[in-house]
């Protein structure tokens, strides 16, 4: 069974609780891009009919559980961010301490600066409108803002990562996003291994404007 048959076996189960399904989705999603090449982020899109079977699930376990989304998200404004923790909902391995996060992008977030996730990898499922992922393979003590790569990413595209890998994302004037991000473990939002930039700080909008 292929990544995309095993998305549709949980996103077509039409159970009123999705949130399982949604973890189950995650974690598949989080073995196989550990399984993959772990200096390169895997990417994946989903096909619009598997997508909006997802978006299905995702609606249906919303309407179960709300979350609410609060800004600012790592220290942006334009970001606001809410979580599901496995621990507190009714999942399989509940013991485990991972989580999903939604987060809402505004138009013109270019401020997020490159950073790592250490010892936490990160499954992101875009879920609305279209932003840029920018990533770098080199490694963190030798990053000087050189060699960052960029892909725009739209609803249905999948991204997996190692926690040590250099990224950030960005939307422009035009577009604004929506997406998981799935988080393996959880430290908590607060805990300072939640996030550590780059000692050379670099901001998308550098990417930007060079650009435009
Ligand atoms: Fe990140």
């Amino acid at each position: 069974m292929d990544i995309y048959q095993m998305i549709s076996s949980y996103v077509h189960k039409e159970q009123a609780e999705g949130m399982t399904d949604l973890f189950s989705i995650m974690r598949a999603l989080d073995r196989l891009g550990k399984a993959g090449n772990t200096k390169k982020p895997t990417i994946l899109k989903m096909q619009t009919v598997l997508f909006n079977s997802f978006q299905n699930l995702l609606s249906r376990t919303e309407k179960g559980h709300p979350i609410h989304l609060s800004s600012p998200f790592e220290g942006c404004q334009t970001i606001e961010g809410g979580l599901w923790e496995a621990q507190n909902w009714p999942v399989e391995n509940s013991d485990s301490f991972d989580a999903i996060i939604k987060l809402a992008w505004g138009h013109n977030t270019m401020n997020l600066p490159a950073h790592i996730h250490e010892g936490s990898s990160r499954v992101v499922v875009i879920t609305k409108g279209k932003g840029f992922f920018h990533f770098s393979t080199t490694d963190f003590e030798d990053f000087n803002g050189q060699n960052i790569s960029m892909l725009e990413i739209t609803e249905g595209n999948i991204i997996c990562f190692p926690g040590d890998y250099i990224h950030t994302f960005s939307t422009n004037e035009s577009s604004s996003l929506e997406f998981l991000s799935y988080h393996n473990p959880y430290f908590g939002l607060d805990d300072p291994r939640q996030y550590t930039l780059t000692p050379f700080e670099w901001r998308p909008i550098s990417y930007h404007h060079s650009a435009s």
